[in-house]
């Protein structure tokens, strides 16, 4: 590659950097309580636990479970402490413990069964 070529690259790399808007915080930063940060969390283990953690398949429900089994659970998954866990340590190590414990906390407060 000329040498032109890679300043030129560095020119506009540097000057992207500098004039880009300076990096935000997520929300998750920006004083959202943790609570909700739980709730929207919970929102993409629908996927595969059902709606409001309440499935009738072969991936167990989490509804009504109490909060320090699942905690336990998540916490288990974070540290690849359960064997033969297919998703769950990939999906636990994306969070923190504190959010673990928390989506752990929201699940415990819904209803095993659809009212
Ligand atoms: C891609 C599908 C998928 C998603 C998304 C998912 N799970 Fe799971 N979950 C599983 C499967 C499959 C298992 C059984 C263990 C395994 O194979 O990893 C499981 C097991 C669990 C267990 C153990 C339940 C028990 O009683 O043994 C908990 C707790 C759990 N998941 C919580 C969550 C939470 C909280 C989220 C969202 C942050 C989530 N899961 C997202 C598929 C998923």
């Amino acid at each position: 590659m000329p040498r032109f070529l890679i300043f030129f690259l560095f020119v506009a790399v540097f000057v992207t950097a500098w004039t880009a808007p300076h990096w935000k915080p997520s929300p998750a930063d920006q004083g959202v309580s943790l609570e909700k940060r739980a709730k929207a969390i919970a929102q993409s283990c629908a996927a595969c636990h059902g709606t409001d953690g309440r499935f009738h398949s072969e991936i167990p429900s989490l509804a009504g479970k109490p909060e320090p089994v699942l905690s336990a659970l998540l916490i288990a998954y974070r540290n690849d402490s359960i064997p033969n866990a297919t998703v769950m340590p990939r999906i636990a190590k994306g969070y923190t413990e504190e959010e673990l414990r928390a989506v752990a906390a929201h699940f415990a407060t819904l209803s095993a069964t659809e009212e």
